[in-house]
Parts: structure tokens; sequence; C-alpha cells
């Protein structure tokens, strides 16, 4: 079984993929951390994630850069979004990528294009949206516990800002599949949000 999980940026789509891999034993890939991995490449050479050789050259980034902890800063999370408009970086993403969705066991992935374009073939698609604000308060939360003071509404503009260029990019832009079933988590709590992705699953799962 692959399970697509897309979604924009602070849904709560890695939680509940990283907790739909557990429930279903299978293993999970989180695709926008090659895409942060590519961003903190072009950031530490200095170079500007806008251009698409200086990306491109990035995608040869060293395996042990995954396990960078700056990775998960909001700098990288910009200079991944800019990187990732480019054709040629999610060419040469695509097929670890597809690599990984087409294990023998199945796999969950989450990213932005998991559905539409890395495993349209996957058996569930769950796409996991939440208002901004919703998703403002919740990525302040978590920076208030890792300490990192920063306005509620700065990290809103950041959201909004992050959406429309992962929106509106030509290339693999941001979107559910045509089959995707869409999960909006903006009322839920993140246990309520995984109880219902593994409905979603068991019941899509059990028509196959
Ligand atoms: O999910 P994330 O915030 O870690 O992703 C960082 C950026 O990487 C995101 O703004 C867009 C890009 N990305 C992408 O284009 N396609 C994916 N499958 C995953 C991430």
């Amino acid at each position: 079984m692959i399970i697509a999980v897309d979604g924009p940026t602070a849904s709560g789509k890695g939680t509940i993929a990283k907790a739909l891999a557990t429930r279903f034993g299978l293993p999970h890939l989180d695709t926008g951390l090659l895409y942060r991995a590519v961003g903190r490449q072009v950031a530490m050479k200095g170079g500007n994630p806008d251009d698409a050789e200086t990306a491109l050259a990035a995608t040869a980034f060293p395996d042990s850069l995954l396990e960078d902890p700056a990775l998960r800063n909001e700098e990288t999370g910009g200079f991944a979004s800019r990187a990732s408009v480019h054709p040629a970086v999610r060419e040469a993403l695509f097929d670890r990528q597809r690599a990984f969705a087409t294990r023998p066991g199945g796999a969950v992935l989450d990213g932005r294009d998991i559905g539409t374009v890395i495993a349209p073939d996957a058996t569930v698609k769950l796409f996991v949206t939440a208002s901004v604000e919703a998703r403002a308060r919740r990525r302040h939360a978590e920076m208030r516990e890792r300490g990192i003071v920063v306005t509620l509404q700065e990290i809103e503009k950041d959201i909004a800002r992050r959406d429309v260029r992962d929106m509106e990019r030509a290339d693999s832009p941001l979107k559910p599949a045509p089959d995707a079933y869409i999960l909006d988590t903006t009322a839920f709590g993140r246990d309520q949000a995984i109880e219902a992705a593994i409905e979603v699953v068991q019941e899509i799962a059990a028509k196959q």
C-alpha cells in the first residue's frame, strides 16, 4: 500500500504521515527534507536559490546533510521553497522519491506533489490542510517551545507567502490530486487529526 500525504506548510501532514507509517507498519519519507537539504546546501555555499543552476548543483548534497538540525528552521524552509520551483531540481529529486514509493512492501510519503507526480498510483491520497491562522498558531506554539521568539503575525505572513509560492509555481504546484481525500484539520487537535486520517486510510484500503 502506498499512502501519499500532501498539504501546505504547517498543516500537520508530517505528523499524520509519521503516525500512519507506525500504524500500518510502513516506512516513511518526508520529501520536504530533500528540498530542505537543497536549500541548506545553497545557503551554506552563500548561493541564491532563485538561480536554477545553483539550486540544481545543490541537489548533489551529501546524505549526512539530512541529519542537520538546521534543516528544520524557517530560513531553510524559505530557501527550500525557492529552490523547489526549478523543474531541474524537481527532476533531480524524482528518482529517489519514486524508488521509495515503489518499495515492495509499500510506503508513506509526505510532501506537496506525492499524489499528483511522485505516486499518482498511490492506494490512498490524503490532502491535509488547515486555515492559515490555525497553521500559524501551531507553528508559533512549536517555536515557542523551542525558545524561538517570533510574533504570530510574522509567522502568518511567512506561511501565506510560502503558500502562494508553492501553489503558483508552474511545475508540480501544490494542489490536491483529483482523487485525493481532503482532510481539513482546522478544528482538530493532533490526536483527532491522526484518528481521522487512520479512518480514511482504513476505509479506502478496505474498498481496494
Ligand atoms: O514540507 P516542508 O515545509 O518541509 O517543505 C519545504 C519546501 O520544499 C516547501 O515549501 C516546498 C518544497 N517541497 C516541494 O516542492 N515538494 C515536496 N514534495 C516537498 C517539499
